[in-house]
């Protein structure tokens, strides 16, 4: 039986989880899964093969036969669809939105599983995503579940998108982000919640470096792995 160790985390948009994950896959020399990434390919799938979002069936079917991979490169991970590097097609806010209505189908979730799970190898994963604990690795050793409010979140996506010299409104982003929140958390499937047994950090007043030493130490706790940081 494999040995591999699973690190869940969960949590909505904008939180922080991908920082996190990528920090903890680096210090704990495991593979990192960026769940949110797949969906995100999907909803590009879709639009590029002029498929309706609304026409659960063809999502379905695209998120079947979508030829999707991640490779690493200097700066970071590349996302691909077939030969072509969609990295930054897939991270605009129009993205975001797209991939939580795919996501909402219970087709396409069931399609998407296993292909999932498959990431997991020995020594183990960071698995980023909103059903992580709950629903793809319900047996993960550690669960976690990162939360802020959304004015939060959105105060931190304008300074993000800032930093990157792009425009950002306060305003618009929350009420996207609010949308994002709604549909995710009450779709029939999957829904957005904490796992039973997650550790709940609400990140709102805390640092990066903070979320990330109270991760750690829970990591410690749960596994007994030592980390050299
Ligand atoms: O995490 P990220 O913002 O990239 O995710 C984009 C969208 O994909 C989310 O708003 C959510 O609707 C969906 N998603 C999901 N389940 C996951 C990861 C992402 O439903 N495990």
């Amino acid at each position: 039986m494999s040995q591999a160790i699973v690190i869940a985390v969960d949590g909505p948009s904008g939180v922080g989880k991908g920082e996190l994950t990528r920090r903890l896959a680096n210090v704990l020399g495991f593979d990192l899964l960026d769940s949110g990434a797949i969906y995100r390919v999907l909803g590009y799938a879709v639009r590029k093969a002029g498929l309706a979002l609304f026409d659960e069936d063809s999502v379905a079917q695209e998120a079947k036969l979508l030829n999707l991979s991640f490779e690493c490169f200097d700066d970071g991970v590349h996302v691909f669809l077939g030969g072509e590097d969609v990295s930054s097609q897939i991270r605009t806010e129009e993205a975001g939105n797209n991939a939580s209505k795919v996501a909402a189908y219970p087709s396409v979730r069931q399609a998407l599983l296993e292909r999932q799970r498959q990431f997991l190898k020995e020594p183990g994963l960071v698995a980023d995503g909103r059903d992580m604990g709950t629903v793809v690795f319900p047996r993960a050793q550690v669960k976690i579940f990162l939360d802020a409010s959304a004015e939060v979140r959105a105060q931190r996506r304008c300074l993000q998108l800032q930093a990157k010299g792009q425009k950002a409104c306060f305003e618009d982003i929350v009420k996207e982000i609010a949308e994002r929140d709604e549909r995710d958390r009450n779709r029939p499937v999957a829904p957005l919640v904490p796992a039973s047994d997650a550790l709940v950090i609400d990140t709102s007043a805390m640092s990066i470096e903070e979320v990330f030493k109270a991760a750690v130490d829970y990591i410690v706790e749960k596994t007994g792995l030592k980390i050299d940081l």
